[in-house]
């Protein structure tokens, strides 16, 4: 099954600059805790932006360059090949962005993490439109709030009705 797993603003902002645009080490263990152990896909500027292949999970790339390489990751050029790999996982893959991948397969996502931050914070990628009343929230946490996590956020889960 696909997965995503996201944090936004309240307008749908998710990064800047190539970069999260906020600091919330609340939200990075979250992202730990819910995909260690399960396969992760990004968008290659996604990728780029973090660096290096995070352990404890099977990272897996998308982009359209044949001469892309990073070490210790599958690297797929189409989503018809990324795709058929997911599909014959017996795991919950987690998609982790960025907002072109999260277009890429809105259609075939299952599952929804976010986390949504109550505050208008400035970017320039946004996640993309969603059909909400196609989903069901099934969980709902309140974000701990502190001087390291200085915002108003909740962690959702949505499954498809
Ligand atoms: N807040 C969050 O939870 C969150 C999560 C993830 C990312 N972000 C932020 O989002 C921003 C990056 O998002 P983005 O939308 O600019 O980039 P992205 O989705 O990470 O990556 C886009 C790249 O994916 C590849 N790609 C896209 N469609 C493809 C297809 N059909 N076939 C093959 N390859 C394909 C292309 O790579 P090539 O150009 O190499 O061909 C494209 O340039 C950053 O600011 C990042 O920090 C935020």
């Amino acid at each position: 099954m696909i997965s995503f797993l996201w944090a936004q603003d309240e307008k749908g902002v998710i990064g800047k600059n190539n970069q999260l645009p906020w600091r919330l080490p609340e939200d990075l263990k979250y992202f730990k805790r819910k995909t260690m152990g399960h396969p992760i896909v990004m968008g290659r500027k996604t990728y780029e932006s973090i660096g290096r292949p995070l352990p404890g999970r099977q990272n897996i790339i998308i982009t359209r360059d044949e001469k892309f390489e990073a070490e210790n990751c599958i690297i797929f050029q189409s989503k018809h090949d990324l795709l058929n790999w997911i599909h014959q996982m017996n795991d919950e893959v987690f998609v982790t962005g960025g907002a072109e991948i999260f277009g890429l397969l809105m259609e075939e996502v299952d599952r929804l993490y976010v986390t949504k931050i109550y505050e208008d914070i400035d970017g320039d990628t946004y996640f993309p439109l969603i059909e909400w009343s196609d989903w069901q929230l099934v969980s709902c946490e309140k974000g701990l709030k502190n001087e390291d996590n200085p915002y108003d956020y909740e962690f959702q889960i949505y499954e498809r009705k």
